[in-house]
C-alpha cells in the first residue's frame, strides 16, 4: 500500500483534528502518502482533497471542528454517490480509506467499503457517542465537559433565585450526552428517550424535593425527547414553581477537545493505520474494556447500542 485517504464527515467534533494529526503521522512514519478529502464524502464526490503531511497538520491537536471541514451529503446516501465515491479512490489509486465520523458515517464507511477495492476503516468521532461497538467516541467527553461547566454556572442561578431549570443537551435520539451530563452535574432529573416518564413524576420528584427544602433543580433534557418548550410549560404550572429552560446548543459541538478526547483521536489514529497496513478492511478503532480494539463495520451497523440504566438510577439516588 502506497496511498491513503482521509475524510471527516457528518456532525464535526472536538478530537478530529487530533485524529486527522494522528492518522497522517502515523501513515507518514510508515512510509504513506495521505490525501485529506474535504467536506466530508462530498470531496469524494468532487475529488477534492488536500495532501496532507507531518507538517501540514501541525498545531491542530487542540484545536475544535475539522481543518478538512465536514459536511451532511444527500447524495452519497444514495448507491450513485457511493459509486461515484468508490471511482475518485480509484482514479487517485488510493488504496486504503480512514474515515472519520458517527454512526452515519460508519453506515457510509460501510457502504463504500462494499463498492470498493481500496480498504476503507472507521475512527468513532461524535459528541453522541452513539455508535455501536465502542465504549467511547472522539468528542464525547469534551462535549460533556462544554455542557457541565455551563451547567454548574446554571446550578449558582437557580440557587440564588429558587428556580428549576431545563437544560436541553444534544444527542439526536439517544440520550448519552444527557445521563453522563445530569450524572456529573448533580440533576434532579435526567430526561432521555429511552426511558419513558410522565409529567407527573416529574412534578412528584420537584414536590418532593420542595417538602425537603430544596427549592432549586436541574432537570437535564435530551434533545431527542421532543419540545422542551412545551415541556417547561407544563412542569411551571403543574409543579407551581418558577421554572427556565436552557439550551446548550452547538457550543457543545466545538472548542478544545479535552485530554480524553485526544488520547483517543491518537490511539485510533493508529489503531486505523495499523488496520489498514494489515490489510484489514471494513472494520472500526473501538474502545472495550479499556483496550483499543477493531470491530467488523457490519457489526456496528447493525447493533444499537444501549444506555446504561444503572447510571439513570445512580442519579435517583445521589440527587437526594
Ligand atoms: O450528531 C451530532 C449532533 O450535534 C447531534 O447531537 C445533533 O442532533 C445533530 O448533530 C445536529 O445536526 P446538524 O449539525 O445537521 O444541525
Amino acid at each position: 500500500m502506497k496511498k491513503i485517504g482521509l475524510v471527516t464527515s457528518g456532525g464535526d467534533a472536538p478530537g478530529m483534528n487530533a485524529a486527522i494529526r494522528a492518522v497522517t503521522r502515523v501513515a507518514c512514519s510508515y512510509g504513506l502518502e495521505v490525501l485529506g478529502f474535504r467536506r466530508g464524502w462530498e470531496g469524494l464526490l468532487t475529488n477534492t482533497f488536500n495532501q496532507l503531511t507531518p507538517r501540514n497538520v501541525g498545531g491542530i491537536l487542540h484545536l475544535g471542528g475539522t481543518i478538512l471541514h465536514t459536511s451532511r451529503s444527500p447524495e452519497f446516501k444514495e448507491k450513485e454517490g457511493v459509486r461515484k465515491a468508490a471511482e475518485t479512490l480509484a482514479l487517485n489509486d488510493v488504496e486504503g480509506l480512514v474515515v472519520v465520523g458517527g454512526d452515519g458515517s460508519m453506515h457510509g464507511a460501510l457502504a463504500l467499503s462494499n463498492e470498493t477495492d481500496a480498504l476503507v476503516v472507521g475512527i468513532p468521532a461524535s459528541i453522541d457517542n452513539d455508535v455501536f461497538g465502542t465504549e467511547e467516541t472522539i468528542g464525547f467527553d469534551s462535549a460533556v465537559n462544554t455542557a457541565v461547566i455551563e451547567i454548574d454556572k446554571i446550578r449558582d442561578t437557580a440557587n440564588s433565585h429558587d428556580r428549576i431549570f431545563v437544560v436541553e443537551v444534544m444527542g439526536r435520539l439517544r440520550g448519552f450526552l444527557a445521563l453522563t451530563i445530569g450524572l456529573t452535574v448533580g440533576a434532579e432529573v435526567i430526561l432521555v428517550p429511552e426511558v419513558p416518564y410522565t409529567l407527573e413524576e416529574i412534578i412528584r420528584t420537584l414536590e418532593v424535593n420542595g417538602a425537603k427544602g430544596k427549592k432549586s433543580g436541574i432537570i437535564v433534557a435530551a434533545e431527542g425527547i421532543g419540545d422542551t418548550h412545551k415541556l417547561l410549560k407544563e412542569i411551571a404550572e403543574g409543579a407551581g414553581v418558577e421554572a427556565r429552560l436552557s439550551i446548550t446548543g452547538y457550543a457543545q459541538r466545538g472548542g478544545n477537545p479535552t485530554a480524553r478526547s485526544r488520547l483517543l483521536a491518537n490511539l485510533f489514529g493508529e489503531k486505523a493505520v495499523d488496520l489498514l497496513k494489515a490489510k484489514k478492511g471494513g472494520r472500526m478503532a473501538a474502545l472495550q474494556g479499556g483496550k483499543i480494539v477493531s470491530v467488523d463495520l457490519n457489526q456496528v451497523c447493525s447493533n444499537t447500542k444501549q444506555l446504561d440504566l444503572h447510571l439513570m438510577r445512580l442519579t435517583q439516588i445521589l440527587a437526594t
